[in-house]
């Protein structure tokens, strides 16, 4: 056997690792997977980075702010290893892959740079003298032989496919992330018989276009009615997918089980067509109206949440309107609304911006108020009303309750009967607000 390659004195076996992550769920997911990789290698991870010997920050690009504040973390802990060299820094993930080896000269004191194909190298590139990056995207790697390091809880996170294949103009995910590929569906089962077996209550599917996952025989709809059929698991939830890609099996198979949550993210954008011309989105308004009309009838008690981008190259005042309009009559539970953010590498770099920062900033305030208001006004429906809630851990203010989520994937606070986490109980709704319903177990 080769020497545990270590640093002079210490075997790997002694090494530890702090990983801290930004951006999506995936990455969320990611992070397990770099622990389960390096926990092959004999690195133990650790919640503190003061006990670590190796920091990696798992990054986002999708902003440029997601970015601005990666990089200020990373110079923190850079400056605060002051003479401990023994301490290696790295960046893992999208903001890795977007600006490769230009990290290491523009980030002085950066040991490593990897990329989200390239964990499963990451150990050499950690016993590698000289700071290194790789970032090579590899159309097959799906990590499937990889058991993630999970984090304990009700949830686990189970990523079933990897990439993206749709190139939204201002989107850098398929660049940072590479080709859509899917997980075969056999694995992803065991893989599911294992997170049950481990006291995991609900699993949520994870790829950035989730919906169009196909392994070449089972497609969503069929992997979703296989989770459901799982023992041991209560809930099965996805994210994030596609309008476009929510195929009549997917629909199908969310009405017929009863595990699949009756909650939805359909990411919007722009309420008007020409911006999701623009953006190539890849459906009309009409499209996507009908899809919510269908998803209504089939799943009357369906929660709605949504992406918006505000001041997007080209979106006039009326454009705005449109989309203020079509998140009222669409009436989300929830929504996640951005500012427009120039990505290098993207189609829609090269459109100029012809919204201003401030006109930016007006229209996201509108639409984040008028959301909190219709928020409220669709939670205080459920005054009076149970709902069944997985506990998942003690509220933070109020003390002896628990915080759990509802099948309809809102938070639920409530007085419980008993502290034990982990079980499904039923809450009477008294009180509700824009974030949370509040009740007691009956
Ligand atoms: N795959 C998902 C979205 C993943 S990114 C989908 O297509 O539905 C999450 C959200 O970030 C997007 O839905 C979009 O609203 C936002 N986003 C992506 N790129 C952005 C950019 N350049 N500027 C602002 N918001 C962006
Ligand atoms: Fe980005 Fe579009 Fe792919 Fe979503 S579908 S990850 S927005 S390119
Ligand atoms: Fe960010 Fe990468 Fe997710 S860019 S949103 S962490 S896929």
């Amino acid at each position: 056997m080769p020497a545990l390659d270590g640093l002079p004195g210490q075997s790997r076996t002694d090494r530890t690792i702090y990983i801290e992550t930004y951006g999506c769920q995936m990455n969320v997911a990611d992070s397990e997977l770099i622990a389960g990789v390096l926990a092959r290698g004999g690195y133990a991870s650790v919640a503190n980075p003061e006990h670590a010997d190796i920091i990696l920050l798992n990054t986002c690009a999708i902003r440029e702010n997601a970015e601005q504040r990666v990089a200020q973390r990373v110079r923190h802990f850079i400056s605060a290893r002051e003479n401990n060299s023994r301490v290696r820094i790295g960046l893992a993930g999208c903001m890795a892959q977007h600006h490769r080896d230009r990290l290491l000269n523009a980030i002085p004191g950066l040991d490593f740079v990897v990329g989200p194909d390239g964990y499963r190298r990451l150990a050499q590139l950690l016993d590698a003298e000289e700071p290194g990056t790789d970032v090579r995207l590899d159309r097959s790697e799906t990590y499937q032989d990889i058991a993630p390091v999970r984090a304990s809880g009700v949830r686990a996170w189970l990523t079933i496919m990897r990439g993206c294949n749709r190139f939204c103009t201002f989107c850098v995910v398929p660049y940072v992330r590479g080709r859509e590929r899917s997980l075969p569906a056999d694995v992803l089962i065991k893989e599911a018989h294992s997170i049950a077996a481990h006291g995991f209550r609900e699993i949520v599917l994870l790829g950035q276009t989730v919906n169009a996952y196909n392994d070449g025989t089972t497609d969503f709809g069929a992997l979703l009615r296989m989770m459901s059929d799982i023992d041991g698991i209560d809930r099965v939830r996805f994210t994030s997918p596609h309008p476009a890609d929510m195929a009549d099996s997917a629909i199908e198979a969310m009405r017929d089980c009863g595990k699949v949550s009756p909650y939805l993210h359909l990411p919007l954008q722009s309420g008007s067509d020409r911006i999701l011309a623009a953006m190539d989105r890849g459906h009309t308004i009409d499209e996507y109206m009908r899809l919510v009309e269908r998803l209504r009838i089939e799943i009357p008690d369906i929660a709605l949440s949504t992406d918006i981008i505000v001041g997007y190259p080209g979106e006039t005042e009326a454009d705005f309107a449109a989309t203020a309009d079509l998140m009222d009559e669409v009436g989300y539970d929830h929504a996640f609304m951005f500012k427009y953010s120039r990505r290098e590498g993207t189609r829609a770099e090269k459109v100029k911006e012809t919204v201003s920062e401030q006109d930016k900033n007006a229209r996201l305030q509108r639409l984040i108020a008028e959301q909190l208001t219709r928020a409220t006004a669709i939670n205080q429906k459920r005054i009076g009303h149970a709902t069944e809630v997985l506990a998942e851990f003690p509220a933070r203010k109020q003390k002896g309750w628990l915080s759990g989520k509802d099948p309809q994937f809102k938070t639920v606070v409530f007085e419980p009967k008993s502290t034990d986490v982990g079980r499904l109980v039923t809450v009477m709704i008294e009180s509700a607000g824009p974030q949370t319903l509040l009740g007691r177990e009956v």
